[in-house]
């Protein structure tokens, strides 16, 4: 099956990565540069390299995951099967990038947009073609589930084909409703805002919250941990669209979560957030 990604940041590449470790899935990387999509083809290698040179990975197989994986732009994407679009969390920005699609791609091609809150229905205004919710979950080589989420005029036949493809790929489909956050943003970013909250009330040390959560609560990662691993301006975008679109006051983004975000501290991917990453 051709596939490709758009979005080549670490949701994009990670879902790029999830689609070549499975054989006959061929996958295009885009970005809106080329250099961009090179970086994100880099970032993968990267990744797969430390795992043969940790044992955890044969060569033969990490070089057979990197072949499957070319770099291109939207233009190159007019003979995929299925699309999965991972650019930021900006429902204008997926509308337009949704809207190239639209006109370069083949008749039968699904659209899919690998969003964390957002409508697949507005999304879906005016296209030609189907568009659908594949939502995977950082790190996606890893995380075994996909939350499969139809729009209003998504058919099921669309939602059976995705459904099928997640599962080929070694994950768990589970089908959601569209509503803002879904299933697990919306209990899990909520989560990472309340570790801030307590953080910001000086209760704990940061190692001290994650550490509490992680050995009385049995979660792999502390709050704050996680939301370095997310990425702090993704999880401002989520409380941000769980407030807009339920009213509700619980899911105010606490002030913490807005200063950082603005001081450009987001978490791995700029290098610090609570924590800080070499
Ligand atoms: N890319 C690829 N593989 C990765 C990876 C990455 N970024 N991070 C870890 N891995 C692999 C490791 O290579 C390792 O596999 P190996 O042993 O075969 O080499 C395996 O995952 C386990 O990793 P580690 O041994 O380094 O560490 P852990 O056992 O602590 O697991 C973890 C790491 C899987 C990230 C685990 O801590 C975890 O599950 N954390 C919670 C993650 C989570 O909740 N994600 C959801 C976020 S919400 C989201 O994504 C939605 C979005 O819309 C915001």
């Amino acid at each position: 099956m051709k596939v490709a990604v758009i979005g080549a940041g670490t949701m994009g590449s990670g879902i790029a990565q999830a689609f070549a470790q499975t054989e006959g899935y061929d996958v295009i990387l885009t970005d809106i540069t080329l250099e961009l999509a090179q970086k994100g083809q880099q970032r993968i290698a990267k990744g797969l390299q430390s795992r043969v040179e940790r044992g955890k990975l044969d060569q033969a197989v990490a070089d057979q995951i990197n072949g499957r994986i070319k770099v291109g732009l939207l233009a190159d994407c007019a003979d995929r099967d299925l699309i999965v679009e991972a650019v930021l969390e900006e429902i204008s920005i997926k509308k337009e990038t949704f809207k190239q699609l639209d006109a370069i791609v083949g008749p039968d091609c699904i659209l899919a947009s690998n969003t964390s809150s957002l409508s697949i229905t507005e999304m879906a205004q005016g296209l030609n073609h189907h568009l659908v919710g594949m939502h995977f979950f950082n790190p996606a080589p890893v995380m075994k589930l996909v939350e499969i989420i139809p729009g209003l005029s998504t058919p099921q036949e669309v939602v059976d084909k995705v459904t099928a493809i997640a599962t080929e790929l070694g994950k768990t489909p589970v089908q959601v409703k569209e509503a803002a956050g879904f299933v697990v943003n919306r209990i899990l970013v909520p989560l990472v805002n309340e570790g801030i909250a307590i953080y910001a009330d000086g209760l704990a040390s940061a190692e001290g919250i994650d550490t509490a959560m992680k050995l009385g609560a049995n979660h792999p990662m502390g709050p704050l941990e996680l939301g370095d691993l997310i990425g702090l301006d993704v999880c401002l975008a989520i409380m941000e669209v769980l407030q807009k679109e339920t009213g509700e006051d619980k899911y105010r983004p606490h002030p913490l979560l807005r200063k950082m975000v603005r001081g450009g501290k987001l978490g791995r991917k700029t290098g610090e957030g609570f924590y800080k990453y070499s």
